[in-house]
């Protein structure tokens, strides 16, 4: 767990080591009050970046495309090696006129109408991996349930099939965060290169034999009135997976940990004295499993009067953002009745999540089959955090679930009666 407390002076924003070795809460209000728009000066590795902690501040950047740009790169990862290969290409580093026609047609398969199907495929398969776990009473939370609920949504979506579901996660672990010290640069990027070369392969399949899912939506879809070429369509279904998988399976690990250690949050879900989609909202903001975002700056510019010059890089912290004690009152209170709740799990402006109704779907199920099939769980372990600058949350957590056998029954014969 988190434990050691650091000073402003010391931290690395860019060592993954930072974030799994210390407890930064102390910081962020720090800088929150004293210095919000603050330089993380320069290694002999790699280049200074600016760093935003305020809610405003970070939502006015998010919502400022005229200054900033994704294009070269969303994230520290991408910013600091100096580019993102799918820059112009990909949804989320891609700005200006043809960002707004490719958004259109991921918002189209992402939304709500489409996605109904999906929205009942995900609440049969998250219900049957929880009921099964209650059964089994000991379970990973992580690995044997967690796991199997974005990707197999993501997966269904873009129609991968089956027997290639579990490489792909494995390669989606590898790519982005190291859950084992053992994985390097290197791997994770052998492990991107490999997601690529697989949606390269499909991609050609749906060409020829195109289906109902994404992928081959994305192959018949023309932006400019050109067809998206076999890149664009690879680089974009990458970019769901990545982005669909990681984040909302570490809010649902996230939720569980939380509910675990705040007995009274779980009593209120339980006993339904707040609402799920209040719920929703309150573990998003505790979770926040992307902890940054970034831009580049394009022009010289200025925030809250510091001058930040053209090229440098700015990042924007939202697990610092959804504390900021400017616009959440008791910020450090897990609340799952809070309202209003103005968390920015999902970003602002321009490129506010795509996804974020397929997770919020993802997370309500997930909270509802718990309340529906426990009377409680505790942790019985260790859950050991994911080691990343980027993404927040554990890889694994052990959990005993204790069964609410009256609510399995009714679950039972309202099964029995459809
Ligand atoms: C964009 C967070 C789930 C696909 C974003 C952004 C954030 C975010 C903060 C903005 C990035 C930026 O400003 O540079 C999350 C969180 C999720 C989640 C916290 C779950 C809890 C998903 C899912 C999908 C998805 C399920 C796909 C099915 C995308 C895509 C973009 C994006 C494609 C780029 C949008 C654009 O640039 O216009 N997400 N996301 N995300 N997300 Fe999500």
């Amino acid at each position: 767990m988190n434990a050691t407390t650091v000073t402003t002076d010391t931290v690395d924003l860019a060592d993954p080591a930072t974030f799994a070795d210390h407890d930064l809460t102390e910081f962020w209000r720090t800088l929150r009050d004293t210095s919000p728009v603050r330089w993380n000066p320069p290694t002999r590795q790699r280049r200074g970046f600016w760093v935003l902690s305020r809610h405003a501040d970070i939502m006015a950047v998010h919502r400022d495309d005229e200054n900033f740009t994704s294009e070269r790169g969303n994230v520290l990862v991408t910013l600091l090696e100096g580019g993102d290969a799918g820059a112009g290409k990909m949804l989320a580093v891609t700005d200006g006129p043809r960002h707004e026609q490719l958004r259109k047609i991921l918002l189209r398969a992402l939304g709500p109408r489409v996605l109904k199907p999906v929205a009942d495929a995900v609440r049969a398969n998250t219900r049957q991996l929880v009921r099964e776990a209650v059964a089994r009473g000991d379970c990973d939370f992580a690995l044997e349930i967690a796991s199997r609920i974005p990707m197999t949504t993501i997966s269904n979506l873009l129609g991968v099939p089956e027997s290639d579901r579990d490489f792909l996660l494995t390669q989606t672990k590898t790519a982005l965060s190291a859950d084992d010290d053992a994985i390097d640069e290197e791997e994770s990027a052998m492990a991107r290169n490999e997601i690529l070369l697989y949606f390269q392969d499909l991609v050609e399949e749906r060409r020829t034999a195109p289906g109902e899912d994404l992928i081959s939506t994305l192959a018949q879809s023309t932006v400019d009135g050109a067809p998206l070429s076999d890149e664009d369509v690879v680089l974009n279904c990458y970019s769901l997976i990545i982005g669909g998988d990681e984040t909302s399976r570490l809010t649902m690990i996230d939720s569980v940990y939380s509910l675990a250690a705040h007995p009274e949050q779980w009593r209120r879900l339980k006993d339904g004295d707040c609402g799920i989609d209040t719920a929703v909202d309150e573990v998003l903001r505790w979770a926040s499993p992307s902890m940054h975002f970034g831009r580049t700056a394009v022009r010289d510019t200025e925030i809250e009067g510091v001058r930040i010059a053209k090229n440098e890089i700015v990042t924007l912290w939202h697990s610092s953002a959804n504390r900021d004690e400017r616009v959440f009152d008791q910020p450090d209170v897990f609340d799952l009745g809070r309202t209003p709740n103005r968390q920015i799990a999902f970003g602002y402006g321009p490129h506010f999540c795509v996804g974020s109704y397929l997770a919020r779907i993802e997370i309500s199920e997930l909270l509802m089959a718990l309340r529906d099939f426990t009377v409680g769980f505790e942790r019985t372990g260790e859950a050991p955090r994911v080691r990343s600058n980027l993404l927040n949350g554990f890889h694994s957590l052990p959990v005993r679930f204790h069964p609410d056998r009256a609510g399995l029954a009714r679950d039972d014969n309202l099964s029995g009666a459809k």
